[in-house]
């Protein structure tokens, strides 16, 4: 409409403004609203992202993937992670992706002697009738948020550090195996989001924890449905526990193609297979912004020694070559030097 009248014409530029700032906050909200965008790889979130793109300045670079000062994902921060960090691998196994590529299988069967892989798929079809076939998501590659892990390795250098309130301060906790809290909270924290585990090394949970089962072996899946379901298996190469306290609806099972790629990528096959604690610690780097590392490292003797017993001969690992406990050590240095983890000694 052609306004002759200055009334006209300040309504006119009243009316654009108004469009325009209304335009503007909305795409402010939907650009920061941590509740809108739960996954990277939801179609919402690729048409967000691109429109998020064509929308930044020029010469501004790659937007951040989270909303911490670096984001481990972040790439350009150092080519020897960019050149290893694979974020296409799920780090678990879900009904979805339980197709285990026939490499892996080879190559995980091999790891503690299984021998029949051809009952895998009756295994796992009975297992994810007892556990979610879908495990929870970790809404990791929202670029509102900052979500950060503190994984606490058994080692006996946490013994005095005082480190409890500074794991307790992350969103997720990750312990592994028979990690224990109660009388050592000011060392160590007294939150458990996440408790990794193989049937050996098995313990009871509080409600609302993560279990997080590391399968080396067919046997493994087998005894995660037994132990919450019958408790019919009671050994393995050892006396297991026949059921297990934990809730069922939050057990998650780390994947085998996740395990390899550790295996491949990462340790470069130093050891025959990578540690517990290093599994846990990828797991956390591929899932969380942000990662503190606390509780690895030998004693003097080269052992693996706990925080909560005295366990001097605990260097059979060395002995044996299952893990190399130094390569491991000097990789969660290097990660650390290269700004990828905040590794607390
Ligand atoms: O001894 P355990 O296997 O339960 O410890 C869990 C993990 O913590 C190990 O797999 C290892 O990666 C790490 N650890 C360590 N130094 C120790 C004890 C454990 O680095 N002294």
């Amino acid at each position: 409409m052609y306004c002759k009248s200055s009334l006209c014409k300040t309504m006119q530029r009243r009316k654009r403004l108004g469009l325009i700032s209304a335009f503007g906050l909305m795409l402010f909200l939907w650009k920061t609203s941590p509740y809108t965008c739960t996954g990277h790889l939801t179609l919402h979130c690729r048409v967000r992202d691109t429109v998020a793109s064509l929308w930044r300045a020029e010469g501004e670079g790659p937007r951040k993937p989270c909303n911490c000062e670096v984001c481990i994902s972040q790439q350009n921060v150092s080519s020897w992670f960019d050149e290893r960090y694979n974020s296409t691998i799920e780090p678990l196994l879900t009904a979805e992706n339980q197709d285990i590529p026939v490499q892996v299988q080879h190559w995980w069967l091999k790891l503690q002697g299984s021998n029949n892989g051809s009952y895998l798929p009756d295994i796992l079809s009975k297992m994810f009738k007892v556990i979610p076939p879908v495990s929870h998501s970790w809404a990791r590659g929202n670029a509102a948020r900052c979500q950060t892990c503190a994984v606490v390795g058994n080692s006996g250098n946490l013994k005095g550090s005082k480190h409890g309130q500074r794991i307790d301060s992350h969103n997720f906790v990750l312990r592994m195996n028979g990690a224990k809290t109660a009388g050592f909270e000011e060392d160590v924290g007294s939150r458990t989001t996440h408790h990794f585990m193989y049937p050996e090394s098995a313990v009871n949970l509080q409600p609302g924890i993560h279990l997080v089962l590391i399968p080396f072996k067919l046997l493994d899946l087998k005894w995660m449905t037994s132990a919450l379901s019958t408790g019919d298996l009671r050994f393995t190469y050892m006396k297991v526990k026949s059921f297990i306290q934990a809730d069922k609806d939050k057990v998650l099972i780390f994947n085998p193609s996740f395990f390899k790629y550790i295996h491949d990528k990462w340790t470069s096959h130093h050891g025959k297979y990578p540690s517990t604690g290093i599994l846990a610690l990828f797991f956390a780097i591929h899932v969380c912004d942000k990662v503190s590392v606390f509780g690895y490292g030998a004693d003097s003797f080269g052992s693996w020694h706990h925080y909560w017993e005295k366990n001097r001969f605990a260097s059979a690992f060395r002995k044996t070559g299952v893990h190399n406990a130094d390569f491991e050590l000097a990789l969660i240095k290097r990660l650390a030097q290269e700004g990828k983890v905040t590794f607390y000694t």
